[in-house]
């Protein structure tokens, strides 16, 4: 018997990116999937999960997919991505309960699929590493038919609490990154349900897919590959003349993306609120008029916040709905929170609108739970 832990996580910048192997900026959040493990002898997998109905399969080679929307297609994966790496023999009784909301941009699809991986991993006796999970993980999501990249995985297992947590692709590095004390941020739905669904992710799909042939198209084996080959300054001048719209847009948003990236970190790192929160302001900008994949209520949810105190916001996640990340400094929380609830919620937020602290990933979690 035992029990994993895998929080959320929200991305405070580098939207859209990580797909092209380009640094990005998430933290975990304190809100988290919880699975309780039973192992059995035989290779059954019985998972509940409360409001749901149960589901059960066994661990064998070819495991299908129930049907687009069942949430047991997540335990699924989990099973599928631990079987790509390490020999289950025995599967599980799993118990899921969930502090994280559905949809909303915060990766609950993967933490729920993570921790699925993780008690089975447990139930076997494995300890896995963070690279051996990293390498099996985001490809395991595709069994559930989303192609993101590694953020979400990389932030749920590794964050540490009171930081955020850098993560660079292609070798996988993390590097944890302290929150100034004094810095806040609130997660923000805005109510349009950012289901993983088949319109969703083909949207998705299409922005990854414009912006790998736009790199081709002006001579590079990625858009990575053209930030270190070329200047930001002439990489714009190429894409304006050479690149139709919708490869234009993908284009300019990742290499403007990656430089907000760079230059956020540095503010945190040196404590300037005021550099940060506009790095988060021009990543919405670009999210909404290059990348295009905000809507109009995240539009207005982060024109609340900022008219409210806060000195950035922007959508979080893939985009089409879900949440925006607010930031501000904690003197000002009260009344930012007080603001957005007043503006955008039409005085009653309840638990639409809620503080995130940055908080641990599965890994530290499991750590403290053996110590
Ligand atoms: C989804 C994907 C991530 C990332 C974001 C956009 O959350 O799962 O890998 O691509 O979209 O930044």
């Amino acid at each position: 018997m035992g029990q994993v832990a895998v929080p959320g996580r929200v991305n405070l910048i580098g939207e859209h990116i990580d797909y092209h192997d380009l640094p990005v900026l998430p933290m975990a959040l304190g809100r988290r999937i919880e699975v309780d493990w039973t192992a059995r002898e035989d290779a059954w997998v019985n998972a509940a999960s409360v409001g749901f109905e149960a589901r059960a399969f066994r661990l064998e080679a070819g495991i299908e997919p129930w049907e687009a929307g069942d949430w047991g297609n997540y335990v699924k994966a989990g099973a599928v991505a631990a079987m790509q790496q390490w020999r289950l023999t025995r599967g599980a009784e799993l118990r899921v309960r969930s502090t994280l909301p559905a949809a909303a941009g915060l990766s609950s699809s993967t933490a729920l699929m993570t921790a699925c991986t993780l008690a089975l991993l447990e139930a076997n006796g494995i300890q896995a590493r963070f690279e051996e999970l990293m390498a099996v993980l985001p490809e395991g999501e595709y069994f559930v038919g989303t192609r993101g990249g590694g953020m979400d995985h990389a932030a749920v297992l590794a964050s540490r609490e009171g930081c955020a947590l850098r993560v660079e692709f292609a070798p996988i590095r993390v590097e944890p990154v302290p929150v100034p004390s004094g810095w806040a941020f609130f997660v923000a739905d805005s109510g349009v349900k950012a289901e993983k669904s088949a319109a969703v992710k083909a949207q998705y799909n299409e922005r990854r897919f414009a912006g790998q042939r736009a790199a081709a198209r002006l001579g590079f084996a990625g858009i990575r590959q053209a930030l270190e080959k070329a200047d930001v300054d002439e990489l714009r001048r190429m894409a304006e003349s050479r690149l139709e719209a919708m490869e234009r847009g993908c284009f300019l948003h990742v290499i403007g993306e990656a430089q907000r990236v760079r230059d956020a970190v540095r503010a945190m790192q040196e404590g300037d609120a005021q550099r940060f929160g506009e790095r988060l302001n021009e990543s919405h900008d670009s999210l909404r008029n290059l990348l295009r994949v905000s809507c109009a209520e995240l539009d207005r949810l982060v024109e609340a916040a900022v008219e409210s105190g806060a000195l950035g916001a922007r959508l979080t996640g893939a985009g089409f709905g879900g949440a925006a990340v607010v930031f501000c400094l904690e003197e000002k929380a009260e009344r930012v929170a007080e603001g957005i609830e007043r503006r955008f919620y039409g005085g009653a937020a309840g638990t639409r609108l809620f503080r995130a602290f940055p908080s641990a990933g599965a890994l530290e979690l499991t750590a403290r739970a053996g110590a």
